[in-house]
């Protein structure tokens, strides 16, 4: 009876360290398949960034590619901002929904299971970015933030950088890795071309 026992434990023991290993690959390798990877922006780069454009309740705030939440959650709970994330990876998009329930935020905080290039960027006063610089993808927002975004409002870049032709005007880098973009006027975009 014993053996079955032993025998039965370390099934388990194994079950389970294949499948932490399992996930621990999954996190790390989603970045090569979804494009930037699973590293979230410190909380002091959030804060620096939020008290910078003095968000204010009523703020509508996206985070395009939202991996695990972290950003929305913090200036959510702090701000009292209303916040939609995208993200392409479903697990990510699953466990931060998750988190939101869990911390019963699920109705000041809403995640979108999608690609960001897909989404529509009109209603965001601010738009907070942790991407890649490699994908072209920075470029693509910029092309749809000039499109669709309203004039004044802001984006946010933890580390990577908008082309200077991007046509978004940066306001400010703070501490060197944190850059904040405006949205011009669509008369001037057009003077500038
Ligand atoms: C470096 S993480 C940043 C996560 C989050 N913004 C933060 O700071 O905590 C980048 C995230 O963007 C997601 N991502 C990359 N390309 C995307 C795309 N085209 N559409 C939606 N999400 C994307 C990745 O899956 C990843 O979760």
């Amino acid at each position: 009876m014993w053996r079955i026992a032993v025998i039965l434990f370390a099934y388990l023991i194994s079950m389970g360290l294949f499948s932490l290993a399992g996930f621990v690959a999954y996190f790390f390798l989603s970045g090569f398949i979804f494009g930037a990877g699973f590293q979230p922006t410190p909380t002091e780069a959030i804060e620096k960034a939020a008290q910078t454009l003095r968000l204010r309740g009523g703020m509508v705030v996206y985070d395009l590619g939202s991996g695990l939440g972290k950003v929305l959650f913090h200036l959510s709970k702090k701000y009292e901002v209303k916040c939609v994330g995208v993200e392409i990876d479903p697990l990510k998009f699953v466990l931060s929904s998750l988190i939101a329930r869990i911390k019963k935020l699920e109705d000041k905080v809403q995640f979108i299971r999608g690609n960001i290039l897909d989404f529509d960027l009109s209603n965001a006063d601010v738009v907070f970015l942790f991407l890649s610089s490699e994908t072209g993808i920075m470029e693509k927002i910029a092309s749809k933030a000039l499109v669709e975004m309203k004039a004044g409002s802001k984006l946010v870049s933890y580390i990577h950088e908008f082309d200077k032709g991007s046509g978004v005007f940066l306001e400010q880098s703070i501490g060197g890795n944190i850059h904040v973009y405006s949205v011009p006027l669509r008369e001037v975009i057009t003077l500038n071309r």
